[in-house]
């Protein structure tokens, strides 16, 4: 589907020929690009089958240089469009013998970035690329030492979901092209390097690590960490990587990560990545996790020592499955990457913790969810509610909220209802098997929910309402938990009576999804001095878990509790992860006085932060560089 047309005129796109010069085409001649699915790519005339990476990291320039050597299918064109942004292109050669060939640059969209057109010939089934990053390739997240734990050695990882792989590789970036992978990758002395790939274990001394994926994946799913790394087997395909200082942490953190391999295995089908990783990254890391196959990538803000946020490792293997094995067409079917993910997160933890467990967890993101809906509607985004999502012209980004996750889950759970549990395991098991290693549209799952489930067994369902419609429709299944009501209770009545909260209670002796929901019962103001007695004998602002730490901030700034601010002054400076910091700033963003506070923290630790987090934030405080 083509929504955008964008018009370029050959006089304006040539933006860089280097040493060859175009030929076989007069300046006026117009061209024009297809957008689609966030792509320039031209995939169904030419499409990368397996790509080869051959890099070099350089971290005094802060640069990668290289060559990426595309293997195509071509059905016979004269060009082939990569999508490229913040890359500085040096030569481009085709065939194996390396004929140096003729490319332009499009116009550079603020979102997209610019295509890159490469004149081929008509049998040409190879493509290398010669290029080098930039300070605009915001996939890349360079880190001085100082910002990592030993402070000794510096450190990069990228980030490619949605559309970042196209700042580091130049690549066809859309969800719907599947390819192999290899890579050569050469870094300094002392470090390491790994990928969404085969991955070493240990250092060598020549610095040089090869890697492989051999499994068709979205180039989405491209990843690289560099830095002092050390690893720890866990259990028989399963282990943890992490700077040296924290790796025995982080190996009694994720101790479960076998159980979970085999519980994930044991609900829907084998575990086809052969190993299952997982990366503690620095603190910058924007993301809770991040489902690169074969190797998650996770905030250090999980290791809390008491294993209460495995939860999040458990959705980033989910992906293992639904996403990374099966994968969304476009970037307007996200919710068949991320509601399945949560759904079959939650089973996990069903099956391993307990329902009591999953329970809490998925009541936590039910209350998430009503409160997106309602402010989405409120702020005149209704159409941002529906399940399929209308992203063209946007940023994908816009798409990460609580309707692809929380909507899309509920809506499987609810269809679960209706089939009966082992209906709905059978089908979701056939589903996976029968579209591994492709990618669909939500129509084609609406096809397939029909034809496999619904119509098998007579159901009559509202899938159109669920899906094309706004909020959330009224057959939707509820889930409580008593769990909860004890902790709530305490909320309550301190906050209507004043009673204290009973002596015996201590913050480790509740799970953190109670915390949230203590915190939350206060509905968004509590009179400071409460605030402060709940801090002297919970300490809640200074309890090092990043979840409680946050909405206990949350609270503070909107009930104007200052005892908090040293806290999160130096929580802002260390912590990156977007889903904590957004709402801490938007919080603080109301007020004048605050916004101020926040501008002054923001300047200190706007540089430790990925891209992906500072341009949310940049927004939220109208922040220009
Ligand atoms: N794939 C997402 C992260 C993502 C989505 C990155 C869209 C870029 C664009 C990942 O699996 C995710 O959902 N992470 C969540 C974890 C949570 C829902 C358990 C996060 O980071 O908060
Ligand atoms: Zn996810």
């Amino acid at each position: 589907m083509y929504r955008l047309l964008i018009l370029l005129f050959a006089s304006q796109l040539i933006t860089s020929c280097n040493s060859v010069e175009k030929q076989n085409e007069s300046p006026s001649t117009a061209m024009t690009i297809k957008v689609s699915d966030h792509s320039y790519s031209n995939v169904d005339e030419i499409n990368t089958t397996h790509l080869h990476l051959d890099i070099a990291v350089d971290f005094d320039k802060k640069e990668l240089t290289g060559v990426v050597r595309h293997t195509m299918n071509n059905t016979g064109v004269h060009r082939a469009i990569f999508d490229v942004y913040g890359l500085s292109i040096q030569k481009i050669t085709i065939g194996t013998d390396e004929k140096e060939t003729t490319y332009t640059i499009g116009e550079e969209s603020p979102t997209l970035g610019a295509p890159l057109i490469v004149d081929i010939e008509p049998t040409t089934t190879v493509v290398n690329i010669y290029y080098a990053t930039t300070d605009a390739s915001s996939a890349l997240d360079w880190l001085a030492p100082e910002l990592t734990l030993s402070k000794e050695h510096p450190f990069l990882y990228t980030q490619g979901q949605a559309i970042l792989t196209r700042t580091w590789i130049p690549t066809q970036d859309i969800p719907s092209n599947r390819i192999t992978y290899s890579a050569d990758v050469q870094v300094p002395n002392g470090l390491i390097a790994l990928m969404s790939a085969k991955n070493p274990t240990e250092k060598n001394d020549a610095g040089t690590y090869s890697f492989t994926m051999d499994q068709p994946i979205p180039c989405y799913l491209i990843a690289m960490a560099v830095g002092d790394i050390a690893y720890q087997k866990i259990g028989e395909n399963t282990g943890v990587y992490s700077e040296p200082a924290l790796l025995e942490e982080v190996a009694d953190e994720f101790a479960d990560l076998q159980k979970m391999v085999d519980a994930a295995e044991s609900l829907y089908g084998e575990y086809l990545w052969e190993t299952y990783d997982v990366i503690v990254l620095p603190y910058s890391f924007p993301f809770g996790g991040m489902e690169n196959p074969r190797l998650t990538f996770a905030t250090p803000t999980l290791i809390t020592g008491d294993r209460s946020l495995v939860s999040v490792i458990a959705h980033e293997l989910a992906h293992s499955w639904s996403g990374n094995l099966v994968t969304n067409a476009t970037w307007n079917d996200f919710w068949l990457n991320e509601g399945f993910t949560v759904y079959f997160e939650n089973r996990i933890m069903e099956k391993l913790y307990g329902k009591e467990v999953a329970d809490m967890l998925s009541v936590i993101e039910w209350q998430e969810l009503q409160a997106t809906t309602s402010e989405m509607i409120n702020n005149g985004q209704a159409h941002d509610t529906h399940l399929k999502l209308d992203l063209d012209d946007r940023n994908p980004d816009d798409g990460m909220t609580d309707i692809a996750y929380v909507k899309g889950a509920f809506f499987l759970k609810t269809l679960e209802a209706a089939a009966g549990r082992e209906n709905f395991d059978t089908f979701l098991k056939s589903y996976f098997d029968t579209y591994k290693f492709q990618t669909l549209t939500t129509e084609d799952f609406i096809s397939y929910l029909d034809k496999n489930l619904l119509n098998k067994f007579n159901i009559e369902f509202n899938t159109a309402e669920w899906i094309y419609e706004e909020g959330v429709p009224e057959n939707h299944i509820s889930i409580s938990s008593p769990r909860f009501e004890a902790i709530q209770q305490y909320a309550k009545q301190l906050k209507e009576n004043g009673t204290p909260i009973p002596n015996d209670i201590t913050r480790e002796n509740h799970i953190t999804q109670e915390w949230l929901a203590f915190i939350r019962n206060f509905e968004g103001q509590l009179d400071p001095e409460k605030m402060r007695s709940i801090d002297e004998q919970l300490n809640l602002k200074g309890s090092g878990n990043a979840e409680i730490m946050s909405e206990w901030f949350v609270l503070g700034i909107h009930s104007g509790y200052l005892d908090i601010r040293e806290d999160m002054e130096a929580f802002l400076k260390k912590v990156g992860r977007r889903k904590f910091l957004a709402p801490i700033y938007a919080a603080l963003a109301k007020t004048e006085d605050n916004k101020s506070w926040a501008l002054e923290i923001y300047e200190e630790a706007r540089s430790n932060y990925h891209a992906v987090s500072s341009g949310t934030i940049d927004e939220i405080l109208g922040y220009e560089e």
